[in-house]
């Protein structure tokens, strides 16, 4: 039996989609290249804006053409769309043979058991499972063999007026420090170099067993062999000053961070309840850029909040302009259900949506730019993830893409490159020392 996962959306539903092939292959599946070939289909879904669930309608149609084909494939459909509106896609989607949400992962082989005698198996659960600990005894299937994330934790207690995330994710739950260690010494015993920790909102690790994310920081640096740690995503009013000050003091902490600000001015910050100013966010920047030596930043943004005026803008784009992120994501407003922000109306128009985008992604290009061309002549510590060709691919400390040449096999390798050449998107450079 073969299966095919498609996954969207963010990096925790990577993890879950690594983990779910991990479950599969314990119960005899095996990978296929592609969606044809399997006899098991799954979609682990996005719903953070409107877009990715018009993506998700649309594949399923697709894949209902693959089942008249083959009547005998199992399709699947999990992840935040499921657990926000699984129901929703078992009527209209009666082909569909096995829907779970985030909560249950754990329960697939039990689901499985159903779909293979011929039932359709429906599983979204409303509170958490205490027996959801038993994912980690699963294997994971990672693609990257030198860079892995791990989930921290999972949920979001953090209420964000225009966000789904806690009602497809629940509430906030860390996961026990000492499974997340073996985690990590095994995945550096097995050549895994960079730890990269992930959930919803990792600052906020620990709150509810008492275990500071900090202490973790610390606790996983001092495993022998991680050459490097990142984290995403942190929320600005869980960056304390505990977590400033480790992150300048490990040796192998990277010194790039995720801070998404959403909005730049105040009166919308707190239509959107996110807890913070502007001006506590860009001291918790200069906080960060005094520590924590070369640091870079990338955030989020959302364009377009309802009520969101021009001068409001500009304050988004003055943070922009004064903190100088190298990377900017930035997304329209998009309206969601269950969310507090639901009853707002959507006021602003697309065309002004739009031009506030082009406007800021204009400003941000020329700070990319000044930005990349600061490495010129520099020495990057990059680790060596993949190559094509002849050209071997990393990433800097400061998580810019660098392409390198060098006669010498480096895979799975940190080097010392000197950067030749700078350009929008990545570097070019020339090893200079194998570390
Ligand atoms: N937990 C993370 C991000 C979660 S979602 C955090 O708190 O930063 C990823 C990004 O999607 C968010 O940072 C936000 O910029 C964007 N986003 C979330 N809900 C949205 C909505 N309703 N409309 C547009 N963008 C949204
Ligand atoms: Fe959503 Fe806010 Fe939680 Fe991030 S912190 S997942 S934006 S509710
Ligand atoms: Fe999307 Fe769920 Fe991640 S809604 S952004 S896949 S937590």
């Amino acid at each position: 039996m073969k299966y095919f996962i498609k996954t969207y959306g963010c990096q925790m539903n990577i993890n879950d989609s690594e983990k779910i092939k991990g479950i599969l292959q314990t119960q005899g599946y095996e990978p296929a290249t592609k969606e044809e070939d399997a006899d098991l289909v799954i979609l682990n879904t996005c719903t953070i804006r409107e877009k990715p669930d018009q993506k998700v309608w649309s594949h399923l149609g697709e894949i209902k053409k693959l089942k008249s084909k083959n009547p005998n494939v199992k399709i699947g459909v999990c992840g935040c769309m499921a657990q926000r509106a699984g129901y929703e896609i078992a009527s209209k989607m009666p082909f569909v043979d096995l829907i779970f949400g985030t909560k249950n992962i754990h329960n697939i082989p039990k689901l499985l058991e159903d779909v293979k005698v011929g039932n359709r198996a429906i599983e979204i659960l409303e509170e958490e499972d205490p027996l959801e600990n038993i994912l980690d005894s699963y294997p994971t299937v990672r693609d990257n063999s030198y860079c892995a994330y791990v989930t921290i934790m999972r949920g979001c207690d953090k209420e964000c007026t225009y966000c789904v995330v806690p009602f497809t994710r629940g509430k906030e739950r860390s996961r026990n420090p000492q499974s997340i260690l073996d985690e990590v010494k095994s995945l550096v015993d097995n050549g895994v170099l960079e730890i990269h920790l992930i959930g919803q909102n990792v600052t906020a690790y620990g709150k509810d067993i008492d275990y500071p994310f900090y202490k973790l920081l610390e606790n996983i640096s001092k495993i022998e062999g991680v050459k490097r740690i990142r984290f995403t995503t942190g929320h600005p009013i869980d960056m304390t000053d505990d977590i400033i000050e480790t992150m300048a003091s490990l040796p192998n902490m990277v010194n790039h961070l995720h801070l998404p600000f959403q909005a730049g001015s105040d009166r919308i910050l707190e239509l959107m309840k996110r807890n913070y100013t502007k001006a506590y966010y860009l001291n918790r920047i200069e906080k960060l850029k005094s520590k924590v030596k070369d640091i870079t930043f990338s955030t989020d943004i959302i364009i377009g909040f309802p009520t969101e005026t021009e001068e409001d803008f500009q304050h988004t784009l003055d943070v922009v302009q004064t903190v100088e992120f190298e990377q900017v994501f930035s997304f329209k407003y998009s309206k969601r259900p269950n969310t507090p922000a639901y009853h707002m109306e959507d006021d602003l128009s697309d065309e002004i949506k739009t031009d506030r985008m082009k406007r800021l992604l204009e400003i941000q290009k020329a700070i990319t730019s000044k930005l990349m061309r600061r490495y010129e002549n520099t020495v990057q510590k990059v680790l060596v993830e993949d190559k094509k060709e002849n050209t071997y691919i990393g990433r800097t400390t400061t998580n810019v893409w660098c392409n390198i040449t060098s006669s010498n096999d480096i895979l799975g390798k940190e080097v010392e490159v000197l950067i030749t050449k700078t350009g929008f998107q990545s570097l070019d450079g020339v090893v200079q020392n194998i570390l």
